[in-house]
């Protein structure tokens, strides 16, 4: 059997869970890879979600939320913006390989974005393999 990535999501309630339901209920093809998590808006999103999500063994990550504008809490997109545009070049310092990480603005009314990203995120981790370094820590974490 070929590798399958794992991918961890984390995505806003309004926008982007709500346009993967869309792909789903309006039966899009797309990768089965994604586990989704939902939280209340992408500011919600703390970087040790995403630390969390490659150490217990996801080969991906993306998160996902309103775009720029359009948040239900007025700003809460432009912090996420920020923080995830500091929380790149961290992961790049520590080493991680930034391929694997894909942040996204998906309206709730955009179901085939959001499967056309799944697609191509789940194409690029084909491409890249098994996250190895993190399979390993997340099994060595499991031995202890
Ligand atoms: Fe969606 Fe804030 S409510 S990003």
């Amino acid at each position: 059997m070929g590798f399958e990535p794992k991918i961890q999501g984390i995505a806003c309630n309004w926008c982007t869970y709500t346009g993967a339901d869309l792909a789903g209920t309006t039966r899009l093809k797309y990768p089965q890879n994604l586990r989704l998590v939902r939280v209340m808006c992408s500011s919600r999103i703390n970087p040790s979600f995403i630390f969390r999500a490659f150490q217990l063994g996801a080969d991906g990550v993306l998160v996902g939320g309103c775009h720029p504008g359009d948040c239900h809490y007025t700003s809460g997109n432009f912090r996420a913006r920020r923080r995830w545009m500091l929380f790149r070049d961290l992961l790049d310092v520590l080493g991680f390989d930034l391929r694997r990480f894909e942040c996204a603005w998906i309206s709730a009314a955009e179901g085939a974005k959001f499967a056309k990203t799944i697609t191509e995120l789940t194409e690029r981790l084909n491409a890249l393999g098994p996250y190895r370094e993190m399979r390993e820590l997340a099994e060595a974490r499991e031995a202890v």
